[in-house]
């Protein structure tokens, strides 16, 4: 089976390019793929799931969900059933930039787990450390800990871990193939030992070209990539699916 590609677009986006690139996508069979999947902006996921047809392979994300699993007085939240409505197929939870930024916590990312799988939305859970956490060499307790707030989700299915360092986000600096292999293995055999019987992909974020995914893709313990900058650009999103 092909590796992921799956495209994080941020806050970045509008409705011409939505329509312009997915057409270009779906035209394409190299990214007209059931391993290619777009996190698109919450206001584009309805437009851009109604572009898709019965030919069409690739599948749409969304890059939040609420942590409400209910309808309500809860001003500009969405939630699991309105993704699964729309046909958005998964969702992020605990990129760096929720974590980091707008402070996301454990308990938060855990109701938005539950209430992914909950709607058969399955979850992108991206794990990494900070730089100074790399430097002072406690990285992979860090991690460990990111990942038992999945001890704590009700009915855990099949989903997609993301490894993604924050200091490799955005800043060009991508981690030597050692050291990605060592947190995707790590991930791995927690999953095996804690998460018994879970399917889980390990991919890879953080300043993916197309120059270097050529690299992290030949790593056996890496099922795919997580994209931003680069999957802005057709033209290197789509170079990244035909090495995927
Ligand atoms: P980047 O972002 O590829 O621009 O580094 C990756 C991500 O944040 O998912």
């Amino acid at each position: 089976m092909k590796k992921l590609v799956i495209a994080n677009w941020k806050m970045n986006g509008s409705l011409t390019k939505v329509e312009e690139d997915i057409k270009s996508y779906l035209s394409n069979s190299i990214t007209n793929q059931e391993n290619v999947i777009l996190s698109l902006p919450s206001v584009y996921l309805s437009f851009a799931t109604k572009q898709l047809d019965s030919e069409s392979k690739l599948k749409i994300a969304a890059q939040d969900v609420s942590e409400f699993a209910n309808f309500g007085a809860y001003t500009g939240e969405v939630n699991a059933v309105m993704l699964s409505d729309i046909g958005a197929k998964y969702v992020l939870v605990g990129h760096s930039e929720r974590r980091n930024i707008l402070k996301e916590q454990s308990a938060k990312l855990i109701a938005k787990l539950n209430n992914a799988f909950a709607e058969n939305v399955t979850p992108i859970y991206c794990v990494g450390e900070l730089l100074e956490i790399r430097q002072s060499g406690n990285y992979l307790s860090y991690i460990e800990k990111q990942l038992d707030d999945l001890l704590a989700v009700v009915g855990l299915k099949s989903m997609i871990i993301a490894y993604e360092p924050c200091w490799s986000i955005g800043t060009g600096l991508i981690p030597t193939m050692q050291q990605i292999d060592e947190v995707a293995k790590f991930i791995h055999t927690y999953v095996q030992k804690k998460l018994e019987c879970v399917k889980i992909m390990v991919i890879y974020g953080g300043s993916v070209t197309p120059v270097n995914a050529g690299d992290i893709l030949a790593l056996a313990s890496i099922d795919g990539l997580l994209v931003g900058g680069a999957s802005l650009k057709v033209a290197d999103f789509t170079a990244l699916c035909e090495l995927s």
